[in-house]
């Protein structure tokens, strides 16, 4: 986890490093710090401070720091608690400073080492080794590039770092292994970043490291050299991504503003995907029809809220593709040894393609013997989607609030049309598929009406900020929107919140019922709202406050204890997808309410790259 970032140029990068920073927060967010080597005063100068990255800009005011060249870092602590003297940039000696995403596994070792070489500790991270490590290295005579080189021989683990040394004040020495790095290529100027979005302000001009690259930069040239030492030359990419893809513009959080843009990202997902009520099979890559022919089951492996858009994918694959599925959450597939099946198709769910635990999923699956792979990813490049056979992005634009909010609805989408060309292969008919196509075709719309209840949901959170706990209820294909719901709520609300599928009510979560504890329902107009009819009984009968999702309010009658929110005739098929919507404007109103910090809630982070 962690955002870093690294500049070379003529002007002073300070501005830079910040608003890079700004745009990495997703990645961790608990204290932030920089190193620049001050002009004119041509000292190694940094800054630390605990808290997010405006902490550090409003420090930075009571400076005069002025730079050409440095380095800066987001953090998201693992080794060592949150605090000042754990934040990065880690200094040894005066000379070297580094930043670093990730997590150096045999980093005790190494600080027992450079302890008897002299080096003393003033962290608790497993950075300051690195730190040590080179100025070592440099201290043999060695140029920053190989210093860097040979310490990185001596770690294990998965990072990305940024380095600057007073001994070669022009350079900014940046590796990656395992963690994300990409170089900007301005004009008499280079930056290094953990990811595009921080660069997009100074150059759409990127390189995307490969596994075990390292690059030196100054700020009128670069050069890459890969695992073994060897200079490489590796293509410039011109990114698509918008500076202000990534702002806020009127909106008072992120993730207000990427709720409303989830008609407009559902109708980019869908894009030209679908033809004449079909769905482009070379939409999936062009080895997907061979791949896919093979396929006899599905196996999706992901983590949070993209483990809840697999768990919706599961109902579809099954009831509309015929296809048996299993899900999972990558942490526990990755370890539990699964029973190899060559005809299952594996697919990752995630909107960053970083989190490290569904790609080490993938690998072990792909290790194991599983079948073909598909990921599903809104980052183009990232590690899950260069490990995969198969590529479905979602093209929900940059997600910069935590709380995922148009990536999941996108990822359903992108399962949706899996869905469908699976489905095709297990006895779909064409006048299904064109039903299953033209409820997609509708979704963009369906979803602009759901964002209708906002006024409505904004006076009803009102009713949740005082509670400390709400139970979510769905049944069948609604009970992973529940559970989403749930998450949704918690994450960002700090209110503790679970879902259950509404049969198991009477087995245990009944006892909890009383008038302080909300009971959120999903509850379409679909098959099973008659049984969901009775469990929704059940906790009215015992006093519990009821608000329940439906299409209309014939679901129960309305009392003191019941309100009905109500979303109108919604198509089955996309139903699940619209369902999430109101749930997330719930969730983000009672958040603001509380006051919580709803696009950056406390401990989490965007993208989460370690174990
Ligand atoms: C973190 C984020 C969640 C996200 C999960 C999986 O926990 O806070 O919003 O759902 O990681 O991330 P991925 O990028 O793989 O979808």
């Amino acid at each position: 986890m962690c955002g870093i970032i690294g500049a070379a140029a003529e002007r002073d990068v300070v501005p830079i490093l910040i608003e890079g920073l700004k745009r990495l927060e997703y990645r961790g967010y608990d204290s932030a710090g920089l190193a620049v080597i001050d002009y004119p005063s041509h000292t190694l100068e940094r800054l630390r401070v605990i808290g997010k990255v405006e902490v550090l800009e409003k420090s930075l005011k009571q400076t005069s720091l002025c730079s050409p060249i440095g380095i800066a870092h987001t953090r998201w602590a693992t080794h060592g608690k949150p605090s000042q003297e754990n934040a990065h940039p880690h200094i040894s000696r005066d000379t070297i400073a580094v930043v670093h995403n990730g997590i150096v596994e045999n980093y005790a070792p190494l600080r027992s080492l450079l302890e008897q070489r002299g080096y003393e500790f003033t962290s608790e991270t497993d950075t300051e080794v690195i730190a040590h490590l080179i100025h070592y290295y440099s201290q043999q005579g060695m140029k920053l590039t190989q210093a860097v080189q040979t310490s990185l021989q001596e770690l294990r683990g998965s990072y990305a770092i940024a380095v600057i040394s007073m001994l070669e004040p022009n350079s900014v020495v940046a590796a990656r292994r395992g963690s994300p790095l990409v170089i900007g290529v301005g004009i008499g100027e280079n930056f290094v970043a953990s990811d595009v979005a921080a660069l997009i302000p100074v150059t759409q001009r990127v390189i995307f490291l490969e596994e075990g690259d390292l690059v030196t930069l100054q700020r009128d040239n670069y050069q890459i050299l890969d695992f073994s030492g060897t200079p490489v030359t590796r293509p410039i990419h011109v990114s698509q991504l918008q500076a202000d893809a990534v702002e806020r513009g009127t909106y008072r959080h992120y993730m207000k503003k990427e709720i409303f843009e989830q008609p407009r990202a559902l109708a980019e997902t869908l894009g030209n995907r679908i033809h004449n009520g079909k769905v482009l099979e070379a939409s999936f890559g062009h080895h997907a029809q061979h791949l896919f022919d093979k396929v006899e089951s599905v196996q999706i492996i992901a983590c949070g809220t993209s483990y809840h858009a697999g768990l919706v994918a599961r109902y579809w694959l099954e009831s509309i593709a015929k296809i048996p599925c299993t899900v999972e959450v990558a942490s526990e597939f990755r370890y539990r040894q699964p029973l190899p099946n060559p005809k299952a198709l594996v697919v990752t769910i995630s909107q960053s393609g970083e989190t490290a635990d569904t790609l080490a999923a993938l690998l072990e699956a792909k290790r194991l013997g599983f079948g073909p792979s598909l990921s599903i990813c809104n980052v183009p490049e990232s590690s899950l989607v260069r490990a995969s056979d198969m590529v479905l992005m979602t093209h929900a634009g940059p997600e910069i609030g935590v709380a995922s909010t148009k990536a999941f609805t996108t990822q359903l989408l992108a399962l949706l049309l899996l869905c469908v060309v699976l489905g095709r292969r297990h006895g779909l008919s064409a006048a299904q598929e064109a039903e299953i196509v033209h409820a997609m075709e509708t979704l963009p719309g369906a979803i602009e009406k759901a964002l209708g209840l906002d006024k409505q949901l904004q006076v009803l959170a009102e009713r949740f900020a005082d509670k400390h706990h709400t139970l979510f209820l769905g049944r069948g294909i609604h009970y992973p929107i529940a559970m989403e719901g749930a998450l949704k709520l918690k994450e960002i609300s700090y209110i503790h919140a679970e879902a259950y599928p509404a049969g198991e009510l009477k087995h245990g979560p009944l006892a909890l019922i009383d008038n302080d504890m909300p009971v959120i329902a999903v509850a379409p107009n679909d098959a099973l709202q008659e049984k969901l009819k009775s469990n929704l009984q059940e906790v009215h009968a015992r006093g519990g406050q009821l608000f329940v999702f439906a299409n209309h309010r014939a679901v129960l009658p309305a009392s003191e204890f019941l309100e009905i929110i109500e979303l109108g005739e919604v198509n089955e098929i996309i139903s699940p997808i619209v369902y999430a919507v109101p749930l997330q404007l719930l969730a983000y109103y009672v958040a603001l309410i509380k006051g919580t910090d709803v696009d950056k809630p406390r401990n989490l982070a965007k993208s989460v790259t370690v174990e």
